[in-house]
């Protein structure tokens, strides 16, 4: 797979839509040939904000999809095929992916297998889609309430950052990104951790080009890390620091009281550095610290009980990122530093969560 280098591809607010408006005027030949892909949430907020950056997007075609993690299945991938045969779409089509991390999941997949594969552009709208869901080639859906099931990776044309759209964004929707941007810190920047601490959710809106800043950081950090390990076969792995506990939790979740996927990481990675700590050599005053801000964005009120912890600990066991039978964990060895493919015994997963 071939790889474009860091940095090359993603455009930021005023000067991306000049890249956009030279890209589709130049290489599409014609405005018919180009989709816009949105959920009706992004439609309503997202979609004016587009075209009063590029007014001739008008006339493109808009293939509007139900909002929400359950539209992310094959039978959506199906309809949207369809919309592009009705509208003619060719081997020289365009989608625009404007939305979430589901839309860029759903829309990037969608190009790589119509008509073999057309091309595409993220434009993602949530924070979560900035710092992580756009970025990395990772392309696909659900199945069977399995995630990410079935996907491909998949490279788009580039990528378009404008932090206009997350004036729109609900505050648990800016944590749920946050939480991803904080991993990013603690697995590879000890300096950058230090700059989201400081931070605060509700100084987004009124410090834009500070926030600005922080998501140009978050997503060098994923793209350095990716570009190193397109196909997470080894160092990728580190990005998924606190999510396999915290997969387990929203599985084990979903059924009950559904929680976030930001929410369940950083109570993941709050569990996880304790085993770090136990295991890999984090020291007892990062994980200190660790604990204490994560917890400001996310109050363990009920410690989970023994019943529940044999739940979690048996959706780990069959996790599909397992190895030879093995769960698999990215521990912390410092704040800024990660290990990967670290095994540890039930005993002490049982024992992190009471804590
Ligand atoms: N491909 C990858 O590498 C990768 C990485 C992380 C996550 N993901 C996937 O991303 C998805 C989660 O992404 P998400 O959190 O962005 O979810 P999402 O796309 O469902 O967006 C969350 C909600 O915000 C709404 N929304 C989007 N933009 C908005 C805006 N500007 N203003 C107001 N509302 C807006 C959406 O309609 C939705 O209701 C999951 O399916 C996850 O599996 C993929
Ligand atoms: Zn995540």
């Amino acid at each position: 797979m071939k790889i474009k280098k860091r940095g090359e591809f993603i455009y930021f607010n005023k000067k991306a839509y000049d890249v956009l408006k030279n890209y589709l005027l130049h290489k599409v030949d014609s405005i018919k040939n180009i989709f816009i892909l949105v959920d009706d949430i992004t439609h309503a907020h997202c979609l004016p904000i587009l075209f009063q950056n590029i007014n001739f997007l008008k006339k493109s075609n808009v293939i509007k999809i139900k909002s929400g993690e359950e539209e992310k299945n094959i039978n959506t991938c199906i309809q949207i095929c369809k919309n592009l045969e009705k509208f003619k779409a060719t081997r020289k089509s365009l989608i625009i992916n404007l939305g979430g991390g589901v839309i860029t999941d759903i829309g990037g997949f969608v190009a790589s297998i119509f008509k073999r594969g057309i091309r595409f552009i993220n434009i993602p709208t949530t924070l979560l889609g900035m710092v992580d869901a756009a970025i990395g080639y990772k392309t696909g859906v659900n199945l069977n309430y399995i995630k990410n099931e079935i996907g491909s990776f998949y490279i788009p044309e580039f990528l378009i950052i404008d932090t206009h759209f997350l004036r729109t964004l609900p505050n648990k929707e800016i944590v749920s990104g946050m939480a991803e941007m904080l991993k990013h810190g603690l697995i590879a920047s000890q300096n950058f951790w230090e700059q989201m601490i400081q931070i605060q959710t509700d100084i987004m809106i009124q410090n834009e080009n500070k926030w600005m800043n922080l998501i140009h950081q978050s997503i060098l950090i994923k793209q350095n890390i990716v570009n190193q390990d397109p196909k997470e076969e080894g160092l990728r792995k580190i990005l998924n620091f606190g999510h396999t506990i915290g997969h387990a939790l929203e599985s084990y979740f979903m059924n009950i009281n559904k929680i976030l996927h930001g929410i369940a990481v950083i109570m993941g990675m709050i569990y996880e550095s304790w085993i770090s700590c136990k295991i890999n050599g984090l020291s007892i005053s990062d994980y200190k610290e660790i604990k204490s801000i994560l917890s400001t964005l996310c109050p363990i009120e009920n410690k989970i009980s023994g019943l529940e912890i044999k739940k979690l600990l048996f959706i780990m066991e069959h996790d599909k990122k397992n190895e030879k039978n093995k769960i698999q964990f990215s521990l912390l060895k410092e704040i800024g530093k990660c290990s990967y493919n670290c095994q540890v015994p039930s005993s002490l997963i049982k024992e992190s969560f009471l804590n």
